[in-house]
């Protein structure tokens, strides 16, 4: 799936949970991300991640991790140019999983940008969003202003359980475009800063 000459994207399944929604939102948005073409796409999903809750005795800054989950983690996350996460809304912020993973690391994800797509009930996962962006921004990563906000997740889903399938409408994956052009634009760019 990589190519040489392309950055590399991550797209981040955010949600563990059995039956979660976000796995076929995160798989449309790997798909679409592999026909706008500008990057080479990986979909990244948490729950085969498996990181256990942040178990590493020193700071990450520091680098001395001392489990092989964590080397994994840092080794998965360093590849990448840009990131894609797929978040869920869980009580007016994002889920646990991705916490912990952003936990996990410092220097990894340093000066790349991130797109979110966020899902839920009425808000679409927009406290989610507006929660995750001041972490990211400590992790001196770049979050983009072109969000994919997706309101009312189940009526976008067909089929059962994690094999359902995401379909979007025409705004979705407008806004989707918008977001993918931004982080083609903006990954060369904070590139020179690493
Ligand atoms: C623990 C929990 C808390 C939730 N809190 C919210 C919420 O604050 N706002 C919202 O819009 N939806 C909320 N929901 C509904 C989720 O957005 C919906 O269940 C979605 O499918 C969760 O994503 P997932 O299936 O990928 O885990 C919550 C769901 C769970 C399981």
């Amino acid at each position: 799936m990589s190519e040489p000459d392309k950055p590399v994207l991550h797209v981040i399944a955010g949600s563990t949970r059995p039956g979660r929604a976000g796995i076929a939102v995160a798989r449309w948005v790997a798909e679409y991300a592999e026909k706008h073409d500008a990057f080479a796409v990986e979909l990244i999903d948490l729950a085969e991640v498996a990181l256990p809750l942040f178990d590493e005795p020193h700071h990450p800054r520091l680098r001395r991790y001392t489990h092989e989950h964590t080397k994994r983690w840092s080794a998965t996350v360093e590849r990448a140019d840009a990131f894609v996460f797929v978040v869920p809304e869980y009580n007016h912020s994002f889920n646990a999983a991705t916490k912990n993973a952003l936990d996990y690391l410092v220097h990894e994800w340093a000066h790349k940008p991130v797109g979110l797509v966020s899902y839920g009930g009425v808000a679409g996962g927009t406290r989610a969003v507006q929660a995750l962006k001041p972490i990211l921004s400590q992790l001196k990563m770049t979050p983009l202003p072109e969000s994919v906000i997706i309101p009312f997740i189940a009526s976008f889903l067909e089929g059962d359980g994690e094999n359902r399938r995401f379909t979007p409408n025409a705004e979705i994956e407008d806004g989707a475009t918008a977001m993918l052009d931004a982080l083609a634009r903006t990954a060369p760019v904070l590139r020179q800063l690493r």
